[in-house]
């Protein structure tokens, strides 16, 4: 279907012995901004790299704009969950987004002007026009976070991947990180983010995504969001049930 950017189709994978995606069938819509949810260990990680096509599957398929991930995968950027990431790398923040506008580029081209100016233009929304030539290990955590969606953003893919893109960025860098995001979902793309704030999440998410190793739901996120399903994502964490549902029942 047209409008389906990412579908999954009893999707299984194993590290080692260990299952961690157990028949996952999903379907991220075009166009939408949509969280994926679910505790620690729960395989969203994972879902994220079979979306790229860079993880073995066990069984099942994955399709990204109806086709196989490694056919399509100019058109996806992917920012990495942070501890990820290798942040002692002798590099500028300018290198680092100037990156991002490699997979367009042929091999015999150099990088232009139209590169550097793509990578100018994904700085200044993220506010870090001032650290160009920073290396980025002398940045904070929420600087850091901010230099890998502005490389994504300097790819200018249909589909944007983003593993934990909050986790430790104080409240300022977090909205304008979020407001990238929407910007970039009312300007056509496809968005997928794993997120752990469960209050945040239904002011983010247009769609949500619940994993706990198999799929617990899929959905708008004002249904998703809702004690039932949260309950079976997260099992016995039930004081943090509660909680929610306190704070549902004062909407
Ligand atoms: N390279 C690997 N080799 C072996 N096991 C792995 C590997 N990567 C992840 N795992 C295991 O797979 C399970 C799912 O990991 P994954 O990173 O996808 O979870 P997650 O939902 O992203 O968790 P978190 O919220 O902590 O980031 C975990 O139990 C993890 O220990
Ligand atoms: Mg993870």
């Amino acid at each position: 279907m047209k409008d389906i950017a990412i579908e999954s189709h009893q999707l299984t994978v194993h590290y080692d012995r260990k299952v961690v995606l157990h028949e996952v069938d999903v379907s991220i819509k075009a166009g939408r901004l949509t969280g994926i949810i679910g505790p620690n260990g729960a395989g969203k990680s994972t879902f994220i790299k079979s979306i790229m096509g860079v993880l073995p599957r066990t069984s099942g398929w994955i399709q990204v704009l109806g086709k196989p991930s490694h056919q399509v995968k100019k058109q996806i950027a992917y920012v990495p969950q942070r501890e990820s990431v290798d942040w002692d790398f002798p590099v500028t923040v300018f290198d680092v987004v100037l990156m991002g506008t490699y997979p367009k580029m042929k091999w015999w081209q150099k990088v232009g002007v139209l590169e550097r100016a793509n990578a100018q233009k994904a700085l200044e929304k993220v506010q870090l026009v001032d650290y160009a030539n920073t290396p980025i290990s002398d940045l904070s955590g929420g600087q850091q976070q901010r230099v890998f969606l502005a490389r994504a953003l300097a790819q200018n893919a249909h589909i944007y991947l983003l593993d934990e893109p909050f986790a430790g960025v104080d409240m300022a860098s977090e909205q304008n990180i979020m407001q990238v995001l929407k910007g970039m979902r009312d300007a056509g793309k496809t968005v997928v983010v794993v997120h752990h704030d469960l209050y945040s999440a239904q002011h983010y998410f247009d769609d949500v995504i619940l994993l706990n190793k198999r799929l617990i739901g899929a959905g708008e996120s004002s249904v998703m969001l809702q004690p039932e399903y949260l309950s079976q994502a997260y099992g016995s964490s039930l004081t943090l049930l509660t909680q929610m549902a306190h704070e549902m029942s004062k909407k």
